[in-house]
C-alpha cells in the first residue's frame, strides 16, 4: 500500500475526486494548506526582501491506495489536476504499513 499526498489547486478538487473514484479509490482526506513551489526564488528576488515568500492557497489530498491501484491513482490525479500552468501541484508517494477499519477491524487492503 502507498500513502499518496497530492498538493493541488483548490478548484481542481472535484475533478480529482471524480478521477480517483473512477480509478477505484474512494476514501480520502482533504485539507486546506498554503504552499510554494520552485517559483519561490523568483518571488524572493522580485520582491527584493531577501526572504519574503508568497504562499498560495492549495489543497492537500491524502489517500491510502492498494498497490495494484497506485499507478492508476497517480495518473488520475495528474490528469485531473493539470492546467499546464505553474503550480499545478505535486504528488508524494510514501510506503504505508498498516490500515485498520475501526468498525470491522478489517485490515490493510480489505480496509481501504
Ligand atoms: N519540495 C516540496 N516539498 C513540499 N511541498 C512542495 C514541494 N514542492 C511543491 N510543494 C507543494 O506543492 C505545491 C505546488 O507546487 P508546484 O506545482 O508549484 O511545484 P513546482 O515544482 O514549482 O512545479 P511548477 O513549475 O509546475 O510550478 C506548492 O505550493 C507546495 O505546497
Ligand atoms: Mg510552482
Amino acid at each position: 500500500m502507498k500513502w499518496l499526498v497530492a498538493v493541488i489547486k483548490p478548484f481542481t478538487l472535484e475533478d480529482v475526486r471524480q478521477a480517483l473514484a473512477d480509478a477505484g479509490v474512494r476514501g480520502m482526506t482533504v485539507g486546506e494548506v498554503r504552499g510554494c513551489g520552485r517559483e519561490r526564488g523568483d518571488t524572493e528576488l522580485y520582491r527584493g526582501a531577501g526572504y519574503a515568500v508568497d504562499f498560495l492557497p492549495k489543497l492537500r489530498i491524502e489517500v491510502a491506495v492498494a498497490d495494484d491501484r497506485v499507478e492508476r491513482a497517480i495518473e488520475a490525479i495528474c490528469e485531473a489536476a493539470h492546467t499546464g500552468k505553474a503550480g499545478d501541484g505535486k504528488l508524494f508517494v510514501l510506503p504505508l504499513e498498516h490500515v485498520v477499519r475501526a468498525r470491522t477491524r478489517e485490515v490493510d487492503a480489505d480496509a481501504l
